[in-house]
């Protein structure tokens, strides 16, 4: 029976562009949603921007822009990645779209409808200079425990210490640098403690296979735990960019009630776009609705989300799956220790996509472990077992049927289809299970066992053997045509994962797109093939060194053409004045990757400030576009007043590694000209971008 597959990926926060995590999420659901496919099931497959919450709206307005233009630009930014990797959602929605808002505000209706909704009075931090009440990750002060400076509101990054806001020494606004004020105000809760929730949840969470069993305890831990669960606060006040609360003026949904009923407004904006019934796929109790998302959100997808459906009368989740995060050489990704990978770089330095899918395969199964990628792993992956085991079948058989036969096949396969080909066809439904389980290692595991049965059958008849006598023709013909039969039935094991060379192959065999139903049905006799081409080029591990060092490809080219400006500058200065300057001498010299290595950002000075004890230096804080600010401390107090800087753009070092000073953490560098001697020639200048370049852009 054909099975109607609603499936999500985790909708991204529209405030940066993805990193790899994003892309393995994706890749793990499209290859489950292509296997599905495949299998002839109807899969409706939906991604969207989450744009909603605090850090979109400060981000945009830092950057100049309505939070619809920034998340807009975002959004825009999208499709290079999707395309890039193959990830093929049917559509890429918003949670600002109309549908949402609609969608949201009817869910909270019927939940205030049924009695789930509640209201009380909270006391929080307010910034009084940007009159608006300030998440945790806005607040710093010192750390209660240890006293170190610069502390967020909810924990210490010295001592580990966790806190609420209110215990935090001396705090301040992020935003302002004013000091925070308690402020109350009227907030509304979803009851996730009345027992009905909790009665649905155990029932939902624990039944029917429909968690991992790490998730499944975990809900069973949070459902049984000592507190029980606690009331849900799903509001915020204005200013907010988010979906009103019906009748309830100044007041938004917090976004992480909005952002799963995205799932559904994309999926009933695509269903509009495309003539579809939203409501009555939704309705039909044989619809499957399936999540795939990232082990730090299972809270809000295995208790909010299903509690929140349930009793405003939608369709509960059928499915939740969880994955662990992306280590690179088992450290955690990050920029400044130069173990981020960026997607568009991986792309943009040539690396094939497939490849990268390739692997995340291999070592994908159905727990919520994390992946290690690491790359020799990758390089030995992807040329040993693709290209050695699987690639070179087709290589080795190919090229004899187009330059021996004329493209043509040529076997009876009532006869020829033997134990070699035979096995291979009862491997299929094991490695299709193994797909649907999500155990995509073990599935690609499988899939290379019965490619070295097939070397064997190459190795045993040798076709390059059998060339170099004429009489031989025949049987020339018949082993590489079988060889090719392999090919293919080998390409449908392998087609969830690399759709682009699948589709490659199917043009060169000259057949229609491969289903898991067509392992049964063998090349037909005297069927004539197009030339082969060669499919997949090896890994070369010298290339990792780009993707880790270098720039993105677009990046560089524009750092080589101002590096080739500056000489020209030089030289202009020097045929004007006629002799050379008494400059500081020019550094040794160094090369573009030496140079790459400085990720230089244009940083937004949100705030700044004397420093207490001190008589160089200014307390910055520093926007740099990554939805957080950072503190930084600079020398340049002799040449500047705080508010001669407070919202002026600069050029910082992004990716200096942090370092602790007497005063605090200082986590990057501005950068500024000065002359040699600066005894004589004090002068301090603090290098601004023309207008047009926003926080965050790379300089280079
Ligand atoms: O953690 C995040 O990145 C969230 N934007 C995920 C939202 S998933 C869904 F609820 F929209
Ligand atoms: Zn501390």
């Amino acid at each position: 029976m054909t099975r109607k597959l609603f499936v999500t990926t985790a909708l991204p926060y529209a405030n940066a562009p993805f990193h790899l995590g994003h892309i393995m999420e994706y890749i793990q659901a499209d290859i489950w949603v292509r296997h599905q496919r495949m299998s002839g099931n109807e899969v409706h497959f939906v991604g969207a921007d989450d744009a909603h919450g605090a850090p979109i709206m400060i981000a945009a307005e830092k950057a100049g822009l309505t939070p619809q233009a920034f998340v807009a630009g975002i959004a825009a930014g999208r499709k290079q990645y999707l395309d890039g990797f193959h990830i093929q959602f049917d559509n890429w929605h918003s949670t600002d779209g109309e549908e949402n808002h609609a969608l949201s505000q009817d869910i909270y209706r019927k939940l205030k409808a049924a009695g789930f909704i509640t209201s009380k009075t909270i006391e929080q931090f307010y910034d009084p200079v940007k009159n608006m009440f300030l998440p945790d990750r806005y607040i710093k002060g010192e750390c209660p425990k240890c006293g170190a400076k610069d502390q967020y509101g909810d924990s210490c990054e010295v001592c580990s210490a966790v806190y609420a806001p209110t215990e935090v020494v001396n705090p301040y606004s992020v935003l302002t640098g004013a000091t925070p004020v308690m402020k109350s105000s009227e907030h509304f809760f979803f009851k996730l403690s009345d027992q009905q929730c909790v009665d649905f949840l155990r029932n939902w969470a624990l039944q029917d296979n429909r968690l991992q069993s790490e998730v499944a305890n975990k809900c069973r831990e949070w459902l049984e735990g000592e507190d029980g669960l606690g009331d849900w606060d799903i509001s915020r006040d204005a200013p907010y960019f988010g979906i009103e609360i019906p009748d309830q003026p100044g007041k938004y949904f917090y976004v992480w009630l909005d952002a799963p009923v995205g799932y559904l407004a994309s999926l009933k904006n695509y269903f509009s776009k495309t003539g579809r019934d939203f409501d009555a796929f939704m309705a039909d109790p044989s619809t499957e609705q399936i999540h795939f998302i990232g082990k730090d959100i299972t809270y809000f997808h295995t208790l909010f989300w299903p509690a929140m459906l349930k009793f405003s009368g939608y369709k509960t989740p059928d499915n939740v799956y969880a994955h662990g995060f992306v280590t690179v050489s088992g450290e955690k990704m990050s920029k400044s220790r130069g173990t981020g990978i960026s997607p568009l770089r991986y792309l943009d330095i040539g690396m094939n996509p497939e490849w990268l899918r390739y692997y995340f395969a291999a070592k994908l199964n159905a727990k919520v472990e994390d992946l290690d990628m690491n790359p020799e792993d990758f390089v030995a992956r992807v040329n040993s077992d693709l290209i050695g085991k699987y690639i070179n079948i087709a290589s080795r058989a190919a090229g004899f049927i187009t330059k021996r036969f004329n493209g043509v096949i040529s076997t009876d396969w009532a006869t020829a289809d033997d134990a070699f080909l035979g096995n291979l066809r009862t491997a299929a439904p094991e490695i299709q299970a193994l797909f649907e389980a999500r155990e995509y290692g073990k599935a690609l595991r499988l899939a290379m066992e019965q490619a070295d049965l097939v070397n064997a059958y190459v190795d045993a008849n040798k076709p390059w053997e059998l060339a170099k006598k004429p009489e031989n023709d025949a049987k020339l013909q018949e082993v590489c045509s079988r060889l090719l039969e392999a090919f293919r039935i080998l390409t449908i094991f392998l087609k969830p994962v690399l759709p682009q060379l699948a589709s490659q192959v199917e043009a060169q065999l000259n057949i229609a797109a491969l289903q898991w139903s067509d392992v049964a049905t063998p090349l037909p006799h005297l069927h004539t093939i197009h030339p082969y081409t060669h499919l997949m080029q090896r890994v070369d591990p010298k290339i990792f060194d780009q993707l880790f060092d270098a720039p993105t490809a677009s990046a560089a080219p524009a750092a080589t053409a101002a590096t080739t400006e500056a000489a020209t500058t030089t030289a202009a200065v020097t045929a004007a004045t006629g002799a050379a300057s008494d400059i500081e001498p020019v550094a040794a010299e160094i090369n573009i990757a030496d140079f790459a290595k400085i990720d230089l950002r244009i940083a937004k000075i949100v705030n700044c400030e004397h420093v207490e004890g001190s008589d160089k230096l200014l307390r910055l804080t520093l926007d740099v576009g990554e939805g957080r600010t950072r503190n930084v401390f600079s020398g340049i107090k002799s040449a500047y007043q705080p508010e001669q800087l407070i919202g002026k753009l600069t050029v910082m070092v992004a990716n200096l590694a942090p370092r602790k000073m007497k005063f605090g953490m200082s986590e990057g560098m501005v950068l500024a000209a000065s002359a040699a001697d600066e005894k004589n020639n004090p002068g301090l200048y603090i290098l601004e971008p023309w207008p047009g370049a926003q926080p965050g852009m790379r300089v280079g």
